[in-house]
């Protein structure tokens, strides 16, 4: 049982010395993200922004590993897919990809990730918040078709 704790002990710390390196912020031009009503910006930040934002608040235990490896590889995928920072560069073929698949993400429960929501509970959405975040992206949609 002891040897047993030992070698958990030593495969945690050896895990540790593991790189998995996503740059925390990586610096944005003001006019390369998206701009949305105060409204709406203040419910993507507390829900979104984590993953699809160069703007990743960590909490203490990502830079622990293995919790790290999870959490770098969500912001990470998550950026890959849509990132709000940089979303300027988008064509308006992509921008409206986007923006139609956003509702059905959040109406489906999709996102933001239920394993985030484990820990994040300042990221769920209310009822409320859906429909303004859902509202604003089908009228950005309409905007672009
Ligand atoms: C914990 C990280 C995380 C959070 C928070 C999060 N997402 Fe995601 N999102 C991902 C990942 C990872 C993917 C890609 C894999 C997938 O689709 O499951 C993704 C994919 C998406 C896609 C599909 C993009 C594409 O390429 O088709 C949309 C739309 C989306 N997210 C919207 C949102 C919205 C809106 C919020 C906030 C309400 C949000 N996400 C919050 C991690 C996150």
């Amino acid at each position: 049982m002891k040897k047993l704790l030992i070698f958990t002990l030593l495969v945690l710390m050896g895990i540790q010395f593991v790189p998995m390196n996503v740059p925390a912020e990586v610096p944005t031009k003001a006019d390369e993200e998206l701009q949305t009503p105060a409204e709406v910006e203040a419910i993507l930040k507390r829900a979104c922004f984590d993953c699809h934002s160069n703007h990743t608040n960590f909490p203490w235990y990502s830079s622990i590993a293995p919790a790290s490896w999870f959490t770098k590889m969500h912001v990470k995928e998550g950026r890959e897919h849509m990132n709000f920072s940089t979303w300027a560069n988008y064509d308006d073929e992509k921008k409206l990809k986007y923006l139609q698949k956003i509702p059905k993400a959040i109406e489906n429960n999709k996102m933001p990730l239920p394993s985030y929501l484990l820990i994040h509970n300042e990221a769920k959405l209310s009822e409320d918040d859906k429909k303004i975040i859902s509202d604003w992206a089908n009228e950005a949609a309409f905007d672009l078709e």
